[in-house]
């Protein structure tokens, strides 16, 4: 991105966020000002091997349908045997190892172009994503969407999936369970994928898939390795999830300066 662009971009992401008047003579840069001259290093971020995590509270208890165990254990035969995105995603059509599929009306599985550099992964489903059987096609979406135009991407420049393939009812937090029965086929969907550059958009994707036992405020904007099932580690990022930034619009300056930092790494790669 020419630097003219990625002017003209900061200021119609600065109009959209509603600073479309000029208060003073001299631009002032808020991410350098307001910081405390020497703040202490906060301690290490540290990734754990992924899906090492206990279960919670929210685990559904022994009179749950499904043995989360088995749920898992299938998952990653029916994923390791899937050796292209089409035999991945009839797999899942197939899979019975996730409750969530029995109140879902669709499959929601990805969107995008599956050779673009970027892949983002959410959470998982809402509404109008369970209607149409593709992840963020709601008012998430259309915020990710108009964010990745401001860096001079869109449907075709990136890869957009989900850590949960079906909608929890009345959109609740899924459970330990069926994130554990999903796992094994985003790492798959990863894998068959092979971007050059992950970005997880929320809590939940930055510790599932990255393994990253902080807040996603720590977190986010630092570029971690990811390697499960690849040749090589490639650059992960974890950022916001656009839901959250709908409810709090004050963190969509820290945003805009993630999605700045993927646009470089991008650009090194050409
Ligand atoms: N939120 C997500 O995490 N994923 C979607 O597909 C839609 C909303």
């Amino acid at each position: 991105m020419t630097d003219r662009r990625r002017r003209l971009a900061a200021l119609d992401w600065m109009a959209a966020m509603g600073a479309d008047e000029a208060i003073g003579e001299e631009p002032i840069d808020r991410r350098r000002t307001g910081r405390p001259a020497a703040a202490p290093e906060p301690p290490p971020i540290t990734q754990e091997p992924i899906g090492a995590s206990a279960p919670s509270s929210r685990d559904p208890g022994p009179d749950a349908p499904l043995a989360p165990a088995q749920g898992a254990a299938d998952a990653r035969e029916a994923a390791a045997a899937a050796d292209d995105l089409d035999s991945l995603r009839a797999a899942l059509e197939k899979f019975e190892g996730c409750a969530l599929k029995q109140t879902a009306t669709n499959l929601v599985f990805a969107r995008g172009n599956p050779d673009a550099p970027v892949m983002f992964i959410g959470e998982a489903p809402g509404a109008e994503e369970d209607r149409e059987g593709l992840p963020f096609v709601g008012a998430s979406g259309r915020l990710l969407d108009r964010i990745l135009s401001f860096i001079g991407l869109d449907e075709q420049s990136v890869y957009i999936t989900n850590i949960i393939f079906w909608r929890p009812p009345g959109n609740r937090s899924p459970t330990d369970a069926e994130t554990a029965a999903c796992l094994p086929f985003v790492r798959r969907h990863i894998a068959l994928v092979r971007p050059r550059l992950l970005v997880t958009l929320g809590r939940p994707a930055m510790n599932t898939v990255l393994g990253l036992n902080s807040g996603i405020n720590r977190a986010r904007g630092r570029w971690v390795e990811y390697g499960e099932g690849l040749e090589a580690p490639i650059p992960a990022m974890p950022t916001f999830h656009p839901a959250y930034l709908l409810r709090n619009p004050a963190q969509k300056r820290e945003t805009w300066m993630d999605f700045l930092s993927l646009r470089e790494k991008l650009d090194e790669l050409t």
